[in-house]
């Protein structure tokens, strides 16, 4: 039996145990895969102290994680970020599913097609990095990313290194942006209990909006996307279980099917959103 967990703080509601179980019931792969409550001060420690094969790393942790792997795949080196751990002897291999999670969801679920799409990155920070670099390997045509902090969304933009296709800007311009066809929430205002203030006028008859996080934190942008008239507007769920899937096939060699279990947490979070 392998072993397997996902650290972050705080970890109490991660879906990831019941996912992975899940895919190892699908595939009879024998695993067990734990959450593993680390600060960021922690982590390391943690992490050396177990006998894992593989983990899966998430906020706040994402960097720390990619700064203490052995080695990293080049996805990993576009995001700066590591969501993925694969034991390595005595080190840790670093990958980064994000991106890809996102891009199978927007296209497979969703049916999306991303090719010469003009997308709006709201946000600049980890969950910015992981999925930037996997949208323009979609074939995207412009990536506005715009942050409350502009070196911030500078800096992504320099990272990604595509000058003709990337365009970085501070939160004031969003009132005079156009409309987009996709529109990415990569921040975390509404966690921290902000809202963002957001114009109708980003979107048009087809726009499509995505919150990268899921549950009830996701609700007042879709609430704003679908005020707006987006055409489709949904949380990070999908996201959550193909990212999972992408770790799964690097940890085990099989891809497993996502759609039994996506659908069993949708009908979970629409159960906790009518609980009260
Ligand atoms: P994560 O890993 O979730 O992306 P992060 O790295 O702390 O977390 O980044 C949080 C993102 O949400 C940042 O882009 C942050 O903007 P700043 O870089 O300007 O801090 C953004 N954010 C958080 N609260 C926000 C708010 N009230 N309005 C707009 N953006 C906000």
């Amino acid at each position: 039996m392998k072993h397997f967990a996902v650290f972050g703080t705080p970890i109490d509601h991660s879906q990831s145990p019941f996912i992975h179980a899940a895919f190892a019931k699908q595939t009879g792969i024998a695993l067990d895969y734990t959450a593993i409550e680390a600060a960021p001060t922690e982590f390391a420690a943690k992490l050396a102290a177990s006998t894992l094969d593989g983990a899966n790393v998430t906020l706040p942790l994402k960097q720390e994680a990619f700064a203490l792997c052995t080695s990293t795949t080049s996805r990993a080196q576009r995001a700066r970020a590591v969501n993925t751990l694969i034991r390595d002897g005595e080190g840790w291999r670093g990958d980064n599913t994000d991106g890809i999670g996102l891009v199978r969801d927007l296209t497979e679920r969703h049916g999306m097609d991303l090719r010469q799409r003009r997308v709006l990155l709201l946000g600049a920070g980890g969950a910015a990095h992981g999925v930037a670099p996997a949208l323009l390997d979609a074939g995207i045509h412009e990536l506005m990313i715009v942050n409350r902090n502009p070196e911030r969304a500078d800096a992504l933009a320099d990272a990604l290194g595509e000058p003709a296709r990337v365009h970085a800007r501070g939160w004031e311009v969003v009132p005079k942006l156009g409309s987009y066809d996709l529109i990415i929430n990569a921040t975390s205002a509404l966690v921290n209990g902000d809202m963002l203030k957001l114009p109708m006028a980003l979107v048009e008859k087809r726009s499509i909006a995505v919150d990268l996080s899921y549950g009830e934190v996701a609700v007042s942008f879709l609430a704003w996307a679908r005020a707006a008239g987006c055409a489709k507007a949904f949380d990070g769920l999908g996201m959550l279980v193909e990212q999972a899937a992408e770790s799964f096939l690097l940890w085990h060699g099989v891809r497993p099917e996502t759609d039994d279990v996506f659908a069993e947490l949708s009908a979970r979070s629409a159960g906790l959103f009518t609980a009260d």
